[in-house]
């Protein structure tokens, strides 16, 4: 029977005894599992972790901000990096799904690779890698399922070695630890968060003002959800930016604009999901919201697929 209290001592023991003296590297991301990842390497060698954490100018509204907040609070050595017009530069006209992953993969690799090259004498990087992670990443029909872009190694020039405690571990395991070693509860209660974050809800191209609309709508959700209470109980949640628009109407006008849906799922290790069932109450607010306060979006769906066959996230 797994317990978080053993496998922090043991984690603990074992990262001191494996990295001594030397200076480790880790990529924050806001979501739990860097997050706990860099606490137990916090608790395992303290001032010799530096954790590096990179707005790619496409998290959740003012999420750079507040979890850079966070992440002092914890007392971690943090190094927040606004990278955000390197990426949307990058990105400019790219819709293929798997290019823009690799275009943020990429261009991640190269702006950590910049902040960590400062660090001269470090050895090791460190990553927040679960077990779920490199399942879907690992070829096994012949096709990548997917291109986690937060696995798969380091460029050979950065000379570090990977160091990934969680590797082994679920997420549900992963919160435990975090609780274990007294993390707050809204940093582990966290619902994930994909590492190209908004670029992947955004179906075609990727313009900083699309990702504003996004932020806005993802923001009334998100926050709706916690005021109704209904946060902890699905998994993840998020909006979609659909490339269509719609025709409505605003007082005497027709309007011609963004359509989005909304997609919540409850699931324990998103290696299968299903739709929440959210209170219709809740999505007529919500959806008031949105098309209210969300300039150029008049249209909210709802998705109600299940994963297999559909996955949690459009692409
Ligand atoms: P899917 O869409 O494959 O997602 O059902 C399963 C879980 O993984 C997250 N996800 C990603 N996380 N990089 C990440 O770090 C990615 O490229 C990526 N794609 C999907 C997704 O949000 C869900 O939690």
């Amino acid at each position: 029977d797994w317990s978080a209290a053993s496998f922090v001592d043991t984690t603990v023991a074992e990262l001191k005894a494996q990295l001594g003296d030397d200076r480790v590297i880790l990529g924050l991301s806001g979501g739990v599992d860097s997050s706990v990842a860099a606490v137990l390497l916090n608790k395992a060698i303290g001032k010799n972790l530096t954790c590096i954490f990179v707005d790619h100018g496409m998290l959740r509204k003012n999420e750079f901000k507040n979890v850079l907040h966070d992440y002092e609070c914890l007392g971690l050595n943090v190094i927040g990096v606004d990278a955000s017009a390197k990426f949307f530069k990058d990105l400019e006209g790219v819709t293929d799904p798997e290019q823009k992953r690799k275009i943020i993969g990429r261009d991640f690799v190269e702006v950590f690779d910049a902040e960590a090259r400062k660090i001269t004498d470090a050895k090791w990087l460190a990553q927040g890698t679960i077990y779920p992670d490199r399942i879907e990443s690992l070829n096994i029909t012949g096709k990548t399922i997917k291109s986690h872009h937060n696995v798969g190694g380091l460029p050979e020039e950065m000379h570090l070695q990977l160091c990934e405690p969680l590797k082994w571990l679920f997420k549900d395991e992963v919160r435990r630890v975090g609780r274990q070693m007294g993390m707050p509860e809204h940093l582990i209660t966290r619902h994930p968060f994909p590492g190209p974050g908004l670029a992947v809800r955004i179906l075609g191209d990727i313009t900083p003002e699309k990702v504003r609309v996004l932020q806005d709508a993802d923001d009334i959700f998100i926050q709706g959800l916690r005021d109704w209470g209904l946060y902890d109980q699905v998994w993840q949640a998020g909006v979609i930016l659909l490339p269509v628009k719609s025709v409505g109407v605003m007082g005497d006008e027709r309007t011609y604009e963004r359509a989005v849906a909304l997609r919540a799922v409850t699931s324990t290790d998103a290696m299968t999901a299903d739709w929440a069932h959210l209170p219709y109450d809740f999505m007529a607010k919500v959806s008031n919201d949105i098309i209210n306060k969300v300039k150029g979006v008049n249209r909210v769906c709802y998705d109600i697929s299940s994963k297999p066959p559909s996955t949690i996230e459009w692409e």
